[in-house]
C-alpha cells in the first residue's frame, strides 16, 4: 500500500506561505499511517509511530542512509557527513573516547568548566546584575568539548571564534535538498572557525612531534594520520569541527530548553535544587519536549517495504522525533512538561524516546552530554535561584531545535 501523500495544491500553498518544515510535518502527520508529501518531483515520508521509527533507524539503519547532508558546508567529511566504509572507520576510531568508560577521561574538564560558570553566577549574584543564560550555558559546553578535543582551557578569543559557528548553523537549510550555498556573514564565521582549527591542529602537531602527545581528541586523531593516509589535514578539521558542532550545539540548546521550562515551573525547579536524580528527570523531560535532533533525514536508495507501506527507491524518510515524544498512546498529556514521567516506569517500545537518535549512527556523545548536562545543572540549581527577567522566546526549527533569542535572568545565592 502507498503512502498517503498530502494533496500538491496543499503543498503549494505551505511553500507560498514561506511557513516553517514542521507546519508542513504537523499537516502531513496522522497517527498509525505512513504519510507524506511531494516537492520538486521528490517523495518525501514522515516517520512518527514507534515501530516505523525503529524499522527505519534501527533494524534499517544500514538500508535507509543519509543523503548529501544538510550540514556539509560545515562539516565536510566527518563523522556526521559521512557514510559507508569511511564512517565506519572513522566512527571506530573515536568510539573508545566517549562510551562507558572513556568518558571518565573528560570528567575533569566538565567539572571545571562547571566551576567557571557557576564562579560566573556567583559574581552576577553579587554585583546584582542579570544574566544571559542561554550565553553561559553555551560558555560552558564550547568549553567542555574545547579541552576535551584539544587538552587546552578555552580563552575569550577563542570562543569568539568558535561560537561564531552557530551563524553557519542558522544559516544552514533545515530541509533536504535545500540551497546549500551561505551568505556571506556565514561564509566569514566558517573562514574564521577554520583558522582556529588549522592553528590548533599545527600547534598539536608540534607537541605530538616533540613527544609531548597527550590523551586529547586531537591527539588520537593525529596518532591515525601517522598510519592512515585518509586522516588528512582537511579531515582532521572536518572531524574537529563536527564534534565541536555536535558537542556544544545541541547540549547548550538543551540546557537553555531546560531552563526556559524551569523558569516556567518554578516549583519543579525548587524540587530540583540538590537532588541529582530529579536534575536528570528534568533533562530527560526537556529532551522528550525539545529534541535539539527534531528531524532525521534518511533515504531510500532501493524499493523497501515498511511496515506493509511501499518505500518507493529514492524516497526521502524524515523520521521526526519531536513529533514522535508527542504521542499521547506513549506520553499522556504530550505537551505537559512533567519530569515525573522520568525514569519510566515500564520500558517504553522501541523508537519511543529517542533525542539522542538510535541505531548504528546513534549520538557518539550521549554519555558526555548526560554527564556535563547533569553536572552544571545540578551545580546551579543547587547553589542558586533563579527568575526571569525577561519573556522566554519560542522554538525555532532550523537544522536544530533552538530556543529564539537569549535568555535573561537574575540569579540569587540560596540561603
Ligand atoms: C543534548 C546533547 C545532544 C543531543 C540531543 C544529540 C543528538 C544527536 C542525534 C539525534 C544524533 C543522530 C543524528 C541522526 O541520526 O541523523 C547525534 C549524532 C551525533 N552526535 Fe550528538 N547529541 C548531543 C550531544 C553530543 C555531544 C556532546 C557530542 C560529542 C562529544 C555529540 C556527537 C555526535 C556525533 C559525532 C554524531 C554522529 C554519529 C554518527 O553519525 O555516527 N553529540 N546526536
Amino acid at each position: 500500500m502507498p503512502p498517503d501523500y498530502l494533496d500538491d495544491e496543499a503543498v503549494s500553498a505551505w511553500t507560498a506561505s514561506g511557513a516553517p518544515l514542521v507546519d508542513l510535518l504537523r499537516r502531513a502527520h496522522t497517527p498509525g499511517r505512513l504519510t507524506g508529501f511531494r516537492r520538486g518531483g521528490r517523495a518525501a515520508v514522515l516517520v512518527t509511530e514507534p515501530r516505523h521509527v525503529h524499522q527505519v533507524l534501527g533494524v534499517g539503519g544500514e538500508r535507509y542512509v543519509k543523503r548529501s547532508h544538510r550540514a556539509r558546508p560545515l562539516l565536510g567529511d566527518g563523522m556526521i557527513t559521512a557514510t559507508g566504509e569511511a564512517w565506519r572507520s572513522q566512527r571506530k576510531l573515536l568510539q573508545a573516547m566517549f562510551t562507558g568508560r572513556g568518558v571518565q577521561r573528560w570528567e575533569r574538564h566538565i567539572t571545571g568548566a562547571a566551576a567557571c560558570v557557576v564562579d560566573r553566577w556567583a559574581e552576577r549574584a553579587r554585583r546584582g546584575e542579570p544574566t544571559d543564560i542561554a550565553e553561559d550555558v553555551q560558555f560552558f559546553t564550547v568549553d567542555t568539548i574545547w579541552r576535551s578535543l584539544t587538552d587546552r582551557p578555552l580563552d575569550e578569543e577563542t570562543y569568539v571564534d568558535l561560537a561564531a559557528v552557530q551563524d553557519v548553523v542558522a544559516a544552514l537549510p533545515a530541509e533536504v535538498g535545500g540551497a546549500s550555498t551561505l551568505p556571506p556573514e556565514a561564509e566569514a564565521a566558517l573562514a574564521a572557525l577554520d583558522e582556529r582549527m588549522f592553528r590548533a591542529l599545527a600547534d598539536a602537531r608540534v607537541r605530538h612531534r616533540a613527544g609531548g602527545a597527550g590523551a586529547s581528541v586531537l591527539d588520537r586523531l593525529l596518532d591515525a594520520a601517522g598510519t592512515d593516509p585518509a586522516y588528512t589535514d582537511r579531515l582532521i578539521r572536518d572531524e574537529l569541527v563536527t564534534l565541536l558542532t555536535a558537542g556544544y550545539e545541541s547540549s547548550a540548546r538543551t540546557l537553555t530548553w531546560a531552563f526556559v521550562l524551569l523558569c516556567e515551573h518554578p516549583e519543579v525547579m525548587e524540587r530540583a535544587a540538590g537532588d541529582a536524580r530529579a536534575v536528570g528527570a528534568v533533562l530527560s523531560e526537556t529532551l522528550r519536549l525539545y529534541p535539539t535532533g527534531w528531524l532525521l533525514p534518511r533515504h531510500s536508495p532501493a524499493d523497501e517495504t515498511l511496515d506493509g507501506w511501499a518505500i518507493p527507491a529514492g524516497t526521502d524518510l524524515l523520521v521526526c522525533p519531536y513529533l514522535t515524544h508527542r504521542d499521547p498512546e506513549v506520553w499522556p498529556e504530550p505537551e505537559v512538561f512533567d519530569p515525573g514521567r522520568f525514569p519510566v516506569r515500564s520500558p517504553l517500545p522501541p523508537g519511543a524516546y529517542l533525542p539522542f537518535g538510535m541505531g548504528p549512527r546513534a549520538c557518539l556523545g550521549t554519555r558526555f552530554a548526560m554527564r556535563e548536562m547533569e553536572e552544571l545543572l545540578g551545580a546551579l540549581l543547587a547553589r542558586f535561584e533563579v527568575e526571569p527577567t525577561g519573556p522566554v522566546g519560542g522554538a525555532v526549527f532550523g537544522i536544530n531545535l533552538r530556543p529564539a533569542g537569549p535568555l535573561h535572568a537574575r540569579v540569587r545565592e540560596r540561603t
